[in-house]
């Protein structure tokens, strides 16, 4: 079982060695980076690669741990037994008619072994990855209205990404294998962007990496563009015919590049970039 990345992705060799690692160790692998830099299709894709079905747990500021297990559905108990007839009442008798299943639920519970996202775990509150540490090292857990203890048949392959918004526990930590994705250099980059546009003009490309990692570069830039804004922007550039000459000045210097809406995405950024481009050309 080894993942050594797809058509559709394109992996670093640290970022197969981390995978393979932690399927090694069994542990998750905590995957860190700017967004837009393929943690959540990394899951995608090795779950594809290993042929796993992948289960995937969204967070947000709200989730709690305990909805990664089950709930207890009180309110459609008590309605049910407001509403029921003599037929139903059996359904409403027995609690666990009204346990909802959790993904980990699911993923411990599954025939065949599993692929497990636990998506931008930094959104939750800070007691969050803490109250998952038992249930993921473990791989069980017990259910108390049933008096059940759900264990997991196969363990699953763990992926748990962040964004960095929020430190997380150093337990927590201690228990996952980590991989930071680097922000991909030009010639990853380049095979990112041929992945997804495999008869994209060489010099259009050219001229639309340079585009990008100037804008990148530039110092005080509140939200930088990422792969993803990258893809973006290029397939607009394709869409609209634009000839990779309207992305240089002639001069070699920075210049407003078309759309340039799909790389910044706020006003300062823009601004800022602006005044940069107007002193260069004054500069000259
Ligand atoms: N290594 C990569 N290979 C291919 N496509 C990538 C890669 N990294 C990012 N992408 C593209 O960028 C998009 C955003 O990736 P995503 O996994 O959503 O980022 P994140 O979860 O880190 O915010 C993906 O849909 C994909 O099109
Ligand atoms: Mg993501």
């Amino acid at each position: 079982m080894k993942f050594q990345g797809s058509d559709a992705y394109v992996a670093t060799p640290d970022l197969m060695l981390a995978v393979n690692a932690a399927i090694t160790l069994k542990r998750p692998l905590l995957v860190k980076g700017e967004p837009g830099t393929g943690k959540t299709m990394l899951a995608e894709q090795v779950a594809q690669a290993l042929n796993m079905p992948l289960l995937q747990w969204h967070i947000k500021s709200t989730t709690k741990a305990q909805q990664g297990l089950y709930e207890y559905d009180a309110v459609s108990r008590l309605r049910d037994s407001q509403l029921a007839d003599v037929q139903d009442s059996d359904k409403v008798r027995d609690i666990r008619n009204y346990i909802v299943k959790g993904v980990l639920w699911q993923a411990f519970t599954a025939e065949q072994p599993v692929a497990l996202l636990i998506d931008e775990v930094d959104k939750a509150d800070i007691e969050f990855p803490n109250d998952l540490l038992r249930e993921l090292d473990r791989m069980e857990f017990y259910v108390y209205e049933t008096r059940e203890l759900i264990q997991a048949r196969h363990r699953p392959v763990v992926f748990i990404t962040s964004n960095n918004e929020k430190e997380l526990p150093d337990a927590f930590l201690r228990r996952c294998f980590f991989h930071y994705i680097k922000f991909p250099d030009a010639d990853t980059m380049r095979a990112i962007v041929g992945v997804h546009f495999p008869r994209l003009k060489r010099e259009l490309l050219a001229a639309a990496l340079k585009s990008f990692y100037d804008i990148r570069g530039l110092p005080g830039l509140k939200k930088k563009p990422s792969t993803s804004e990258l893809l973006d922007w290029l397939k607009l550039l394709v869409a609209e015919d634009i000839p990779a000459e309207a992305l240089h000045s002639g001069d070699d210097k920075v210049a407003i590049p078309p759309l340039v809406g799909a790389l910044l995405k706020n006003e300062q950024d823009v601004t800022l970039f602006e005044k940069l481009v107007f002193m260069q050309r004054h500069n000259r």
